[in-house]
């Protein structure tokens, strides 16, 4: 089974909790917001959009680190951009990466566990995914600087030091953010990147089943943005959209592409057209 397959079933909760979250939204969608740094900009912001960090904690407090699989097809993907040599000369330090959203660790932990001299800073913004990660018995404070950040709202800066990094990872977290927020994480994300460093993208491509589902259910936020039934949010990419964003905040396409799958469910005898995006941008130094 793959982890795609055991993604469906539990993010699609079920109907009976859909409805109870879609009978929520009249009353609370112009909600005032309480606080916030940036609190200006979430007054227009859709209610699940604005609860996305409550949402995410109640997620995995539900779902402890069961719900993601490692994610060791990263090492076959993009391996050299983790190894600290990039012609195979032996160096002393390795790479430095910084995995944003790093949830219970499935990104970090293949990734240590193949690329030993990698240093990784890993934030999210859940207490409760910080603490998954923390309690990983790979969990070691000397190569991982675990630190919590809502990188839609806070400065990168102020927990790292600026152009320290070669690669960010964004695996599955972009989508979770407001599409009208991706032009700050990616400037965020740009001064602490190294010049000429990398920021690395997987995440959920235009027309994936998933999509077509929240689609009829009416959970549209805005254009290919939806809430979940567990109240997470998520944007489906296509390739135009997602090269414009970067090439907009000053990076460079270095590779892009979309990948599709059937994924058959055996159990409910259905199967499903699952279509991701997968890129590399590198920072143009300015
Ligand atoms: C689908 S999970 C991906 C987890 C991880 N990257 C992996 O490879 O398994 C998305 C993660 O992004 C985090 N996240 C969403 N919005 C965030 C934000 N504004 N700042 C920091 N983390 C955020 C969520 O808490 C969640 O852990």
């Amino acid at each position: 089974m793959t982890a795609a397959m055991t993604m469906l079933p539990a993010l699609c909760c079920s109907s009976s909790v859909d409805r109870k979250m879609s009978s929520l939204l009249p009353a609370v969608l112009f909600e005032p917001l309480s606080c916030g740094k940036r609190g200006f900009d979430d007054v227009n912001e859709h209610y699940f959009s604005r609860k996305s960090l409550t949402c995410w904690d109640k997620f995995y407090k539900r779902h402890q680190n069961k719900f993601f699989k490692d994610r060791h097809y990263l090492e076959k993907d993009w391996g050299k951009y983790f190894s600290d040599g990039d012609d195979g000369a032996i160096s002393a330090n390795g790479k430095v990466l910084l995995e944003i959203g790093c949830g219970a660790g499935n990104t970090i932990f293949p990734l240590i566990a193949a690329y030993p001299k990698l240093f990784v800073h890993a934030c999210d913004f859940s207490t409760e995914a910080l603490t998954l990660v923390k309690e990983h018995p790979n969990f070691n404070g000397d190569q991982i600087n675990l630190f919590i950040c809502d990188v839609a709202n806070d400065e990168l800066c102020e927990k790292i030091l600026p152009s320290s990094v070669d690669i960010v990872t964004l695996i599955f977290m972009l989508s979770a953010v407001s599409p009208k927020k991706m032009p700050f994480v990616l400037q965020n994300l740009k001064k602490v990147l190294k010049p000429n460093g990398h920021i690395l993208v997987r995440d959920y491509a235009v027309g994936d089943s998933a999509q077509v589902k929240l689609e009829n259910k009416n959970q549209m936020i805005s254009n290919n943005f939806y809430f979940r039934g567990d109240g997470t949010c998520s944007f489906y990419f296509s390739e135009d959209f997602l090269s414009a964003l970067f090439v907009k905040a000053g990076f460079g396409t270095v590779d892009m592409n979309i990948y599709c799958r059937q994924v058959e469910n055996r159990f409910r005898n259905m199967a499903f057209q699952r279509r991701w995006i997968r890129a590399i941008f590198t920072k143009i130094d300015s």
